[in-house]
């Protein structure tokens, strides 16, 4: 069987890592949260007082860092370690998605990430999440999708999911944190957020996961 590389782009939290975890499954693919990696990066930044804007600084910090996904057998799912230490939860706090736009926009830290990016995705058989897979990290990717959802919808869906990690945190909170993202992510200057040409638009607002999954498996299926 022929295999591809799907790659999945969009604002934030609109499902991105749900569906391509349900096609990582369903085709036994290899997933790759490519958000974890910028989230991992942050993390160490604001750990170590890295001062962002000195690129020396930038740089001196990248060249310590090591960043790998290791399989958890309870999960099923990845988790991301950075510098051999299990970070998965501690990159989802608010911290850390506070910071993250404003380093992901740094020309040598998306060249650091997209370089292992690319390098992951060399055997195909891939599906990768992100805001610039089908843009810059795969631009020759057999099937593209650029995802989309009510921005009520997406507030609502972030904050179930961290609300039941910290209940102190506030719909209005994670609303301000979502909008400076997707703002942040699409106007920058090195690979902003945006669809590429030939994406495919998915728009999940009105469908339910089956709904969604069936129809994403039908372009799948087109594409190989
Ligand atoms: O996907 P997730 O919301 O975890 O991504 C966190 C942040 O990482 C995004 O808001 C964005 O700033 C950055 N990111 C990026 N390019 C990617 C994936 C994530 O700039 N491919």
């Amino acid at each position: 069987v022929k295999k591809i590389i799907i790659t999945i782009d969009g604002y934030s939290s609109c499902g991105k890592s749900t569906l391509a975890r349900q096609l990582a499954a369903q085709l036994n693919y290899l997933y790759i949260d490519s958000g974890a990696m910028y989230r991992a990066i942050t993390l160490y930044f604001i750990q170590h007082r890295v001062e962002w804007n000195d690129h020396v600084q930038v740089k001196t910090a990248l060249d310590s860092i090591h960043l790998e996904f290791v399989h958890n057998q309870i999960s099923g799912y990845s988790d991301m370690f950075l510098n051999d230490e299990n970070v998965e939860q501690l990159i989802r706090e608010m911290l850390v998605a506070e910071k993250v736009s404003e380093v992901a926009a740094i020309r040598a830290v998306r060249e650091f990430a997209v370089a292992q990016q690319q390098k992951m995705g060399a055997q195909k058989g891939i599906v990768m999440d992100g805001r610039d897979i089908g843009t810059v990290v795969f631009p020759h990717a057999e099937l593209k999708i650029f995802m989309t959802a009510d921005p009520a919808i997406r507030v609502e869906r972030r904050f179930k999911e961290l609300y039941a990690k910290n209940p102190n945190i506030t719909l209005h909170e994670v609303k301000e944190n979502l909008e400076l993202r997707d703002y942040i992510d699409a106007n920058r200057e090195v690979s902003p957020l945006r669809r590429a040409e030939d994406a495919i638009i998915l728009d999940n607002s009105q469908l339910n996961m089956q709904e969604q999954l069936d129809l994403v498996m039908q372009w799948v299926e087109d594409a190989i």
